[in-house]
């Protein structure tokens, strides 16, 4: 069995259709189809706005770059995340003068640790900056609860979660910003890219200028009226008035967007069902293994939560054995990872060690199905008979 963590979505007709678009037109850069697949992603998530950058890092970069300047924050403000995530949710936090403040996670809906999250709020905290990881919506009830009324601005990364929700409403408007990855291995693809979503005008403003080097024409065009009056003396076209980078997409990419939106519900229906079916297959050896079930998620991988380090790294080699690639859940514990241990070695999280030990994860997407699914069951029968 081939059992890979993605497999190419690009099919030929998929691959038809962006030769003939490549045909029909002579700009590829930033234009018109972005812009259509940022208005059809708003529709899809429901959210005001959306803002597609190159992938979902930038995404995060900009949303914290951004975040600072909004929000007036200074360096070394605190801003809160968890021991487990993709780095890229807390490089940007340390690469803009911020401080990332780490919280434990847990087992059940791998966000944070709430009564740890409540100990690390301080009168520091400017923002918590929620992972929603493998498919799982984090409980945003309970960190609003934790929150008060202090001012702590919630940001929400998304990259591998596209399509949970919370009380039907999507993830991605829960707080000031939320970013989502469309690279390879994820719910719907552009080959590489990311997205923005916000509910605030402004703050949609200022992405815009800082995906594409603070330029003011980037702005909507009402909106540019207001530097034009201000900055009468200067030539519009290249008008900077905020730092920025470039984090653009492609209108390639952009047509990849549009054609895959276009097929994401029916893909997210297969990954909850495959995910589903996975763990009936896994209460069967409930005592060896924990089993993460929730409400609304949008699945993105089949993890296994191995209550044993030597069987874990048993049956992650006969998986592969079998031809099943496996990865580690997400980085494990990032204060674990050699560019913060340095830093924050004295930290220990008993859950996020945990996973860091004792998870990892296969694949799960459009292409895997009930009878690779089957055949799973039964090298998961033999690995733990063989045990008894
Ligand atoms: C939680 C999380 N955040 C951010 C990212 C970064 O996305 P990208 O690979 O598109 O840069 C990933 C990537 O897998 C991720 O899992």
């Amino acid at each position: 069995m081939y059992w890979p963590l993605q497999e190419n979505f690009l099919d030929n007709n998929v691959i038809n259709q962006l030769c003939n678009f490549i045909k029909r037109n002579k700009r590829f850069t930033q234009f018109k189809k972005v812009k259509e697949f940022e208005k059809k992603f708003s529709k899809w998530n429901n959210s005001k706005y959306s803002v597609l950058v190159n992938s979902g890092s930038s995404a995060n970069l900009i949303i914290i770059q951004a975040a600072k300047e909004y929000y007036n924050w200074k360096n070394n403000d605190e801003i809160i995340v968890p021991a487990v995530t993709w780095p890229t949710t807390v490089t940007p936090i340390i690469q803009s003068g911020l401080k990332p403040v780490f919280v434990d996670v847990n087992l059940n809906d791998f966000s944070f640790d709430y009564s740890d999250l409540k100990k690390k709020v301080s009168k520091k905290t400017k923002a918590i900056f929620i992972a929603h990881l493998i498919g799982f919506p984090s409980d945003v009830k309970k960190i609003n609860e934790i929150i008060g009324k202090r001012n702590i601005k919630i940001l929400e990364d998304c990259c591998e979660s596209q399509g949970a929700s919370i009380n039907n409403k999507k993830i991605g408007n829960f707080g000031v910003a939320g970013s989502f990855s469309f690279y390879w291995g994820h719910h719907m693809s552009t080959i590489e890219g990311g997205m923005i979503t916000t509910n605030d005008k402004k703050f949609y403003n200022l992405c815009l200028l800082k995906r594409s080097h603070g330029l003011a024409r980037e702005l909507p065009n009402k909106d540019q009226n207001l530097y034009k009056r201000k900055y009468k003396n200067r030539n519009f076209k290249f008008l900077f008035v905020s730092d920025g980078f470039n984090l653009r997409s492609t209108e390639i990419n952009a047509y990849l967007g549009v054609i895959m939106l276009n097929k994401i519900n029916q893909w997210i229906k297969i990954r909850n069902k495959n995910y589903n079916n996975f763990t009936q297959i896994l209460n069967k050896y409930k005592k060896t293994l924990n089993i993460a079930n929730n409400k609304n998620i949008s699945s993105f991988v089949l993890p296994f939560l191995m209550k044993n380090k030597t069987e874990k790294i048993q049956l992650e080699k006969q998986l592969n054995f079998k031809g099943i690639e496996t990865r580690p859940f997400i980085a494990g514990n990032l204060l674990n990872q050699p560019f913060l241990k340095s830093k924050y070695s004295s930290q220990k999280f008993k859950n996020s060690n945990f996973i860091d030990n004792n998870c990892f994860y296969i694949g799960n997407n459009q292409f895997v199905n009930k009878s690779r699914l089957n055949k799973l069951n039964k090298i998961l029968d033999k690995f733990f008979s063989k045990k008894k």
